[in-house]
């Protein structure tokens, strides 16, 4: 069946949808109410529980496998629960499940994916398995103000897990046309947020360093990687070794390094800018290349602001500029939200057939 995004009669009727994400270290349940307004797919989130980890692998540096799914069987239920008393409705209201299966960490996912079946069994809703990176993609309609989606569109998923440009034919036709070829973006600035002594994970104080005003100009020079190469492969791992020898020269040591406050800020600020300037020129280059007609960003290092704000300028900036879309900040990092929002997008495009396969039978764990 097409699905032409939305060639309006594919948008199903109005749903609940329950949304379930425990591909990392989050457990994460929302209630989705679905529908169609104004002639494209309209969403309101009626709830949005996220129960995170940090404690758990704060000291690790890092999220541990076994500890994430011991935390992810513990908070299930009672995350579960809240979800449904927020949004004030008994499981039974709900019309469709939605559960990430791929890709993520395979303890967190099993947890997840089997307590999620169980419901559906106990409850005979249907369910679908869905894939956590459109699920980031899907974030973006959670904006109830978002403009209509226009295609071809070039998508940046920049997460812990993941540095993606994705040229996208439909919400649900796509294809990866650049990756990153060691660190993914979300995962240099939690390792150089574990360098100078900021929390876990990174992107939140690093970026909240950048902000606070600094004349102080350490003359880095850090890398662009890639920024000149053709096509669109990233790869951040040299842009944290940069930081990490300058951080050797200047301090003496990589270990717990004294490094001043005003100078902390300015590194901060020089490294988010070097990756941000990578993430801005090559997603450019895409839009120009396929002629996109709308750009859009997800993931966790989504809620940067410098980047929402600096792909913002660029694209403006162009010639034809593209319509540019932005996952609600919130909504950036992982959420149930964007997999009841995924779920509903691959309902709309499956037959009445596929629609009876939907059972707690047909889905697992896809890693
Ligand atoms: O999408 P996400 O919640 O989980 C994965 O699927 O990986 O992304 C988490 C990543 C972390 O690496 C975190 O440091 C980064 O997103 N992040 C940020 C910001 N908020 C979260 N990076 C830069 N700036 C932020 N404001
Ligand atoms: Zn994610």
């Amino acid at each position: 069946m097409s699905f032409p995004f939305f060639g309006v009669s594919d948008i199903p009727e109005q749903m609940l949808i329950l949304g379930v994400e425990t591909s990392c270290d989050d457990t994460a349940i929302a209630v989705v109410e679905a529908g169609k307004s104004r002639n494209k797919p309209h969403f309101r989130v009626l709830s949005n529980i996220i129960s995170g980890q940090v404690d758990t692998h704060a000291a690790f540096g890092g999220v541990v496998p076994t500890l994430a799914a011991r935390d992810h069987a513990k908070n299930f239920a009672p995350v579960l629960m809240q979800a449904l008393e927020e949004a004030k409705t008994a499981i039974e209201g709900i019309d469709l499940i939605g559960v990430t299966t791929h890709p993520g960490l395979m303890p967190s996912l099993v947890v997840g994916v089997h307590a999620t079946r169980a419901v559906a069994w106990k409850t005979k809703k249907p369910i679908l398995g869905i894939d956590h990176l459109e699920g980031h993609l899907a974030a973006n309609l959670l904006d109830e103000e978002a403009p209509k989606v226009q295609f071809p569109a070039i998508a940046l998923i920049v997460s812990g897990g993941h540095t993606q440009l994705v040229m996208m034919r439909s919400f649900l036709d796509y294809d990866v046309i650049g990756q990153t070829r060691d660190d993914a973006a979300g995962e240099a600035f939690d390792k150089v947020a574990k360098l100078i002594g900021l929390p876990f994970p990174g992107g939140p104080p690093i970026s909240a360093e950048a902000a606070k005003p600094s004349d102080i100009n350490l003359e880095l020079n850090l890398p662009r990687p890639m920024a000149n190469k053709e096509g669109y492969d990233f790869s951040f791992s040299g842009l944290k070794t940069a930081v990490l020898y300058a951080v050797r020269d200047r301090y003496g040591t990589t270990e717990d390094p004294k490094i001043p406050e005003e100078e902390r800020a300015a590194l901060c600020a020089d490294f988010q800018q070097a990756v941000v300037d990578v993430l801005v020129k090559k997603t450019v280059n895409a839009a120009w290349e396929y002629e996109a007609k709308t750009v859009m960003l997800g993931g966790g290092v989504a809620a940067n602001t410098e980047l929402r704000r600096q792909l913002g300028e660029a694209l403006a900036a162009q010639e034809h500029p593209p319509t540019y879309l932005l996952p609600p900040k919130g909504l950036s990092v992982d959420n149930g939200a964007m997999i009841a929002a995924a779920a509903y997008l691959r309902w709309g495009a499956m037959s009445d057939e596929e629609h009876a396969q939907a059972s707690w039978q047909n889905v697992a764990v896809r890693v």
